[in-house]
C-alpha cells in the first residue's frame, strides 16, 4: 500500500529521520513503512503525523473572515490546500535479509509503502512458533513472541491498575499451558495476591492442568527449615539470640531425625522452654516465636511440596487473597520462590516462570529490614535464574516501589497504560532502551495495549493484546455483576425462607 512521497525538510531526510507527505489518509501514528534507497529497502517508524493547510495558518484572517457568517471552506478552495506530513524514526536497512543500521537516507521524491508484513516478522523478532500475545498495533499482524527470549531471564510488567497486566498475565499463561511436550512446557507459578486466576480452574481448556492452593491452609514445614533462614524469616532477633536459637533447632533436629519423626513450631518452642539458654535470652525469643506462631504458617512438612507446584505443562495458583497479613505474604513469597529455585538448579523441577503480582510489595526498592525477606530471593532469581531455567515476571503498578535493581535488570519491560509522571519517570530511567517520545506515549495507551521493549524483540512494539481464552475469577468480576448476584442470592433466599414457611 502506497502511502505518501519522501519530502525533503530543513534537518531531513537524514540517516535516522525522515518525512513524507501523505497521500493515503489510512497512515497512522506507529505504522511501520518502507521506503527504497541507493542502499536497500529503508525500514521505518511513523513516530508523529502533523496537518497543515496555509488557509488557516494566520489566526487573525480567519477570526476575521469568520466573523463576517462567512465560512473560509464554503468560498474557498480550502481543502485542496491541506496536507498532511508524517514523520518517520528509520530502524534500518533491509539488507540480505538483515536489518542493519543505516548509513544513507532516504531519497527525497521516493514512494513510501506500509512495510511489508512478512518482512517485519523477522525484523520485528517474531517466532513463528512464539507465544501468541496479541496483534502488531496498526498491523494485521499476530505478535507472537519467543519463549527463550520472553523467559530466558526476567520481564516486568508495569502499568496503573486496570490497564490490563492481569489479562496480559492470562494471556501468558494460556500460552505456556497451550505448548505441547515437544514445543518444550515449562510449569508456572502464580502468586495471586488477589485471587484473580481461579477462573483458570473453571476453564474447560485448562481446568485440568490448573491446581488451585488456597493461601490460608499453605504450609511451611519448620523440619526443612534450616537455621540460616529461620534466622531470615526473624530479622529482629540479636546475632546472640540467633545463635541460640540456631543451637536448640540443630539439637531438635537431630533428636527428631533419629526418631524419624517430623516437627513444627510448637515443637520448637517447647525446645526453648526446655532450654538452659538465659532465661534474657529466653523471654524475647519465646515472645517473638509467639509472634511467628500467630501467623499460624508453620506446619511439620511444606503445603503444597515444591513437587507440587512445578509440574510441566501445568499452573500452580497461590491464591494469596485470603491473607491479610502481609509480613505472612511474603513469608510465603519468599520461602516458595526460594524453595523453587534450590530445586531448580537440583533439576528436581521442571523449568519454571514465577510470576508475581503486586510484586512491589515483594521486592520493594525502600526495603525494611523485614520486608528485605522477599526482595533478596527475588532478585538472587532475577540475576542467576537464567543459568537454570528459572524465570521470574514481576507484575506491578507501583513501578516507583519496585526495587530499581530487579526492574532494571528486567531484560524484557511490558509496559501498559501509565498516567503517574512519577511512575513514568522511573520506569524511564529502568529502561534505557526507552526514548522520549515512547515515554510519552505511555500515557496515552488504552486498556489492553501495550509497549513490549528489550530482549524478546528487535524494536521497541506496540501491540494490542489479544483476548483470553480462559474464564475471569468470580473475584475480578465488574461491579455490576456482582451486585446483581447479590440480589439474586438475596431473592433466592427469601424464596427459600417462604417456601418453608
Ligand atoms: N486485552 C484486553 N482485551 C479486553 N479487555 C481487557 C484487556 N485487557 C484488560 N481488559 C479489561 O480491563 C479490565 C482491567 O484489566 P486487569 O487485567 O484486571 O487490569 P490490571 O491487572 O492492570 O489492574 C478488566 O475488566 C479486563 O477485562
Ligand atoms: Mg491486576
Amino acid at each position: 500500500m502506497e502511502l505518501g512521497t519522501v519530502i525533503s525538510t530543513l534537518d531531513g531526510p537524514s540517516t535516522t529521520d525522515f518525512s513524507f507527505v501523505v497521500s493515503n489518509n489510512k497512515v497512522r501514528k506507529g505504522h511501520y513503512v518502507q521506503s527504497e534507497t541507493e542502499e536497500g529497502l529503508l525500514i521505518g517508524f511513523v513516530t508523529d503525523i502533523t496537518r497543515a493547510n496555509r488557509y488557516f495558518e494566520r489566526a487573525e484572517s480567519v477570526a476575521e473572515y469568520e466573523r463576517g457568517g462567512e465560512s473560509l471552506s464554503k468560498n474557498f478552495p480550502t481543502t485542496d490546500w491541506e496536507y498532511v506530513i508524517a514523520n518517520v524514526r528509520v530502524l534500518g536497512v533491509y539488507i540480505d535479509e538483515n536489518l542493519v543500521r543505516s548509513t544513507f537516507p532516504a531519497a527525497p521524491g521516493a514512494k513510501v509503502n506500509l512495510a511489508d508484513e512478512k518482512l517485519l516478522r523477522g525484523i520485528l523478532g517474531f517466532d513463528d512458533k512464539g507465544l501468541r500475545l496479541g496483534e502488531l498495533e496498526h498491523h494485521k499482524l499476530d505478535v507472537r513472541v519467543n519463549l527463550n527470549r520472553l523467559l530466558q531471564k526476567h520481564f516486568a510488567i508495569l502499568a496503573m491498575s486496570g490497564a490490563g497486566k492481569s489479562y496480559l498475565a492470562s494471556v501468558l499463561i494460556e500460552e505456556l499451558l497451550e505448548r505441547k511436550p515437544e514445543q518444550g512446557r515449562v510449569s508456572v507459578v502464580i502468586m495471586d495476591v488477589h485471587g484473580e486466576y481461579g477462573g483458570f480452574k473453571s476453564s474447560p481448556e485448562y481446568g485440568g492442568n490448573t491446581t488451585i492452593f488456597d493461601g490460608r491452609k499453605i504450609r511451611i514445614g519448620l523440619s526443612k527449615v534450616s537455621p540460616q533462614i529461620l534466622g531470615e524469616f526473624l530479622p529482629q532477633l540479636s546475632s546472640a539470640q540467633k545463635r541460640d536459637i540456631d543451637s536448640v533447632l540443630l539439637k531438635l533436629r537431630q533428636e527428631k531425625k533419629s526418631k524419624g519423626e517430623l516437627f513444627g513450631l510448637d515443637d520448637l518452642i517447647e525446645s526453648v522452654q526446655k532450654s538452659d539458654m538465659k532465661e534474657t535470652t529466653k523471654g524475647p525469643l519465646l515472645a517473638t516465636l509467639s509472634s511467628l506462631k500467630s501467623l499460624r504458617i508453620f506446619g511439620k512438612s511444606d503445603s503444597p511440596s515444591v513437587y507440587e507446584l512445578a509440574r510441566s505443562g501445568r499452573l500452580s495458583v497461590l491464591d494469596l487473597s485470603g491473607i491479610d497479613n502481609m509480613r505472612k505474604k511474603q513469608l510465603i513469597v519468599a520461602y516458595f520462590s526460594r524453595k523453587l529455585f534450590t530445586a531448580r538448579k537440583k533439576e528436581r523441577i521442571p523449568p519454571f516462570l514465577l510470576l508475581v503480582e503486586e510484586s512491589h510489595n515483594f521486592a520493594r526498592e525502600k526495603a525494611s529490614k523485614q520486608d528485605m525477606l522477599s526482595k533478596s530471593i527475588i532478585e538472587k532469581i532475577a540475576r542467576e535464574g537464567r543459568k537454570f531455567g528459572a524465570s521470574i515476571g514481576l507484575i506491578s503498578q507501583r513501578p516507583v516501589q519496585l526495587s530499581t535493581t530487579t526492574l532494571s535488570q528486567a531484560n524484557t519491560h511490558i509496559i501498559m497504560r501509565v498516567t503517574n509522571p512519577y511512575d513514568i519517570k522511573h520506569i524511564g530511567e529502568g529502561c534505557e532502551a526507552l526514548d522520549e517520545s515512547m515515554l510519552r506515549s505511555i500515557s496515552t495507551l488504552r486498556v489492553g495495549e501495550a509497549l513490549i521493549i528489550g530482549e524478546a524483540v528487535n524494536f521497541p512494539v506496540f501491540v494490542k493484546i489479544r483476548r483470553r481464552n480462559s474464564k475471569k475469577s468470580p473475584k475480578g468480576e465488574d461491579i455490576d455483576v456482582l451486585a446483581r448476584k447479590f440480589e439474586e442470592l438475596n431473592e433466592k433466599k427469601k424464596k427459600d425462607v417462604e417456601a418453608f414457611l
